[in-house]
């Protein structure tokens, strides 16, 4: 991938949610000799060779990201959710998502491309309202929509420090869906909500989800 594709993503993220962030792309798995001993235990506790290919793309993405920032290649340091890192692939592609802004609690990215999620399925991650206002959308347009709801959700899913148990349906989308940029209100009543935005990528979408404090929660 172009390198001025990735800084215009890095740029677009930061107008959009005013934090700075630092994307990772790697469009090949990392090798297997360049893995320390806990990453080739994780990787050999992978059965299905499909995984662990996914598995090892991610970590190339990881390793470049904590590379730039200094810290090392040891991946296995990280688990997910975390405050500062977050993961993605789709196909031969993953992209690590990294910022070390201070008022972060979670950072999530998730990327979808080449595939649409079946109209059926909005009813298991869609709100109520947000399925009404999907409904009114125009019929040729509603898959794409679907998916670019599907991505933010995911993000703001994968930023929620408490995510353990929860379903994509309880995080809400606070201001009209149709928009490129927005807050999700998560499940529980953490003082923390999402601040994302979508990008519109080919034949789909890269959402990041920022989980910072609910400010207005707190002035009440
Ligand atoms: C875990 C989940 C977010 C992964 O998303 P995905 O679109 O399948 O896969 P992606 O490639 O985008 O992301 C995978 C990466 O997310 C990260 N991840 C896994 N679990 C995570 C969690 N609980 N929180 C944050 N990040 C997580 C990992 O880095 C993983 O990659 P790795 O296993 O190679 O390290 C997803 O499977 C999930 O559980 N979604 C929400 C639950 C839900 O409501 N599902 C039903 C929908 S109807």
């Amino acid at each position: 991938m172009e390198i001025k594709l990735k800084k215009l993503w890095e740029s677009e993220f930061e107008r959009a949610l005013e934090v700075r962030v630092v994307l990772a792309v790697a469009e090949k798995p990392v090798s297997r000799m360049s893995l320390t001993k806990t990453e080739l235990e994780t990787l050999h506790a992978l059965r299905a060779p499909s995984r662990q290919r996914s598995w090892l793309l991610g970590r190339n993405a990881l390793k470049k990201l904590l590379s730039s920032f200094g810290m090392g290649e040891e991946t296995s340091l990280l688990s997910f959710p975390h405050p500062h890192f977050s993961l993605t692939h789709v196909g031969d592609r993953a992209i690590a998502v990294g910022s070390r802004d201070h008022r972060l609690a979670g950072i999530g990215i998730d990327l979808e491309m080449d595939r649409l999620p079946p109209m059926k399925s909005a009813r298991f991650f869609l709100s109520r309202e947000e399925q009404k206002w999907l409904s009114k959308v125009k019929n040729g347009s509603q898959p794409m929509e679907l998916l670019r709801l599907w991505t933010i959700k995911e993000a703001a899913y994968k930023a929620n420090p408490c995510n353990q148990g929860t379903r994509l349906s309880q995080y809400i989308v606070m201001e009209s869906p149709g928009r490129a940029s927005g807050t999700i209100l998560f499940p529980q009543s953490s003082g923390l909500l999402a601040r994302y935005h979508s990008l519109k990528v080919r034949k789909g979408f890269l959402s990041l989800a920022l989980a910072m404090e609910n400010r207005g929660n707190k002035a009440r």
